[in-house]
């Protein structure tokens, strides 16, 4: 048998070499477009979640490795079964997590970005790339209101651009010594302020740096799960009282577990007075701003030293692109630049600039490809269209829920995220005529304990896909919904298939 891209004659000559001739490069290229195509049209007829199982995967998947190359057909077929496998982001009912689906254009970007496949280091290994992700970072700054002129950098998420930023912050508020003698002797402990609701990258970061997730301070919100600046203040004169070096404070833009944003003016109020880094996680939700009715939710935006925003959430990329913003470029240089003679630069001005100097990685995928074609096929009207749409049927489904008797509204919806609860009558009857704390604590964990066997079941059908926050001791059913396929009439089946599920586990409970 032949293998992949060979053929009789062609192998002969080169045995050693993965170069493959121009027929088998079309055959390629034809059959792949077409499997990409195929999955997109298709989308919405497949489950959102395969019915499979670990084990059937494991069976699937778990071979030998191959050492000779098998035909292009066999390649076809195991990647088809990787397509039933998985779970599918882009369907219009999926709405777990923060995942959003792909637009075709950035799916045939980052193909194009792997065949050329430049190592976006610097303008000298990359000049046009290079230029791309600076523009890129320009213009993100730009539409969401953050700086006409932004600097930044594009990263692997909003972990990353999280940590990149926390990074930046303590190097720009601790001592010049801190960089080559590390955290010894640097002195007290240096405490970030956040709320409760901050994802969980920015205690990761502290702990990566050093600096101890213990030394974040998770303060309280407020009704709709937003800081409370009463308690932020408090916190920050209390640590420096003890002697301790407050240097950052972040707000959320958009919490992960119900989209709330943070008071950021007045945050930066505070970042002001105490002489803070005001960074912004804006990993999901700071697309938004792009929005004209959402624009005053992230009033004193700008106002932030660095923001994190999420290409592959809210502008629909495929992963990875995460993005961090900042005003200050000498900021980010201070904290990442070394010397080393293979990254020595000898070119004069633009063609000087090294991404190296603003972030942790080296050799960079080119990311900013499918942001630079996804605005520019789209246009940025269009994809900011498409987050209102977003935002409207997040709203359209908390309609639904308070309109029926079974479903609670959990937390109001502020961007994209619906957090809700089924609530049988006959627990709704006993929570409110329950007597004390106790009783009511009691029937809540009855309720948690249903609703996560209902997202469990309700995810497994593969008809719909919601995922869960823990608001308030309460469990919540989440619908994060950044998906341009979803219309009303899924919003009304997935009301549906959540109700018959519940229905059938409550009867199921209540035997
Ligand atoms: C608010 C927020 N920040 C940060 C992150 C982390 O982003 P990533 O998964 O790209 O690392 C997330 C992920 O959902 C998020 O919602």
């Amino acid at each position: 048998m032949t293998s992949a891209g060979f053929n009789e004659e062609e192998s002969k000559s080169r045995r050693s070499s993965l170069d493959i001739s121009h027929d088998a490069l079309r055959d390629l290229s034809e059959q792949f477009v077409a499997l990409v195509q195929n999955y997109y049209a298709g989308i919405s007829q497949r489950p959102v979640f395969p019915h499979t199982t670990g084990e059937e995967l494991e069976r699937a998947f778990n071979e030998p490795p191959p050492l000779e190359g098998e035909p292009l057909e066999h390649l076809l077929g195991d990647c088809q079964k990787m397509i039933e496998g998985t779970r599918h982001n882009g369907h219009p009912r999926f709405f777990g997590y923060v995942a959003s689906p792909s637009t075709p254009v950035g799916a045939f970007a980052d193909l194009l970005a792997s065949a050329v496949n430049p190592s976006v280091t610097s303008w000298r290994s990359a000049p046009s790339a290079t230029q791309i992700e600076r523009t890129v970072v320009r213009w993100l700054g730009s539409l969401i209101g953050f700086d006409e002129a932004a600097h930044g950098i594009l990263t692997s998420g909003g972990s990353m651009a999280n940590l990149t930023a926390l990074l930046i912050a303590h190097r720009v508020k601790s001592g010049p010594q801190t960089a080559s003698e590390g955290l010894w002797n640097d002195g007290a402990p240096m405490t970030v302020y956040a709320s409760d609701q901050v994802h969980l990258s920015i205690p990761k970061a502290a702990d990566i740096l050093g600096l101890g997730h213990r030394h974040v301070r998770l303060l309280p919100t407020d009704d709709h799960f937003r800081l409370d600046i009463r308690a932020l203040r408090e916190a920050v004169e209390s640590d420096k009282q003890n002697g301790l070096r407050p240097f950052c404070v972040i707000a959320s833009a958009g919490t992960a577990a119900s989209g709330a944003i943070d008071p950021l003016g007045e945050i930066a109020g505070v970042a002001r007075e105490y002489d803070l880094w005001f960074h912004i996680d804006g990993a999901y939700g700071a697309p938004a701003a792009m929005v004209a009715e959402k624009r005053a939710s992230f009033a004193g935006l700008a106002m932030a030293d660095s923001i994190s925003l999420d290409p592959h959430k809210w502008l629909y990329t495929p992963v990875d692109c995460g993005c961090l913003l900042f005003h200050d470029p000498t900021a980010a240089r201070r904290a990442f630049v070394m010397e080393a003679d293979y990254i020595k630069v000898h070119e004069q001005a633009e063609e000087s600039f090294a991404f190296w100097d603003y972030g942790i990685e080296l050799s960079r995928r080119f990311r900013a490809l499918k942001v630079w074609l996804t605005l520019k096929y789209y246009g940025a009207r269009r994809v900011a269209d498409a987050i209102a749409d977003d935002i409207a049927m997040a709203e359209y489904l908390a309609e639904r829920v308070q309109a029926a008797e079974d479903f609670e509204l959990l937390a109001p919806v502020e961007l994209s995220i619906c957090c809700f609860r089924y609530r049988p009558p006959r627990l709704r009857a006993r929570l409110a005529a329950a007597k004390d704390h106790e009783e009511r604590d009691r029937i809540n964990s009855e309720l948690n304990r249903l609703n996560e066997r209902i997202m469990h079941d309700v995810q497994r059908s593969g008809r719909a896909y919601l995922s869960n926050a823990m608001l308030r001791g309460k469990f919540a059913l989440r619908a994060c919904i950044i998906n341009f396929r979803t219309t009303r009439a899924d919003i009304d089946i997935t009301v549906e298939v959540v109700r018959a599920v519940a229905r059938e586990i409550d009867i199921d409970e209540s035997r």
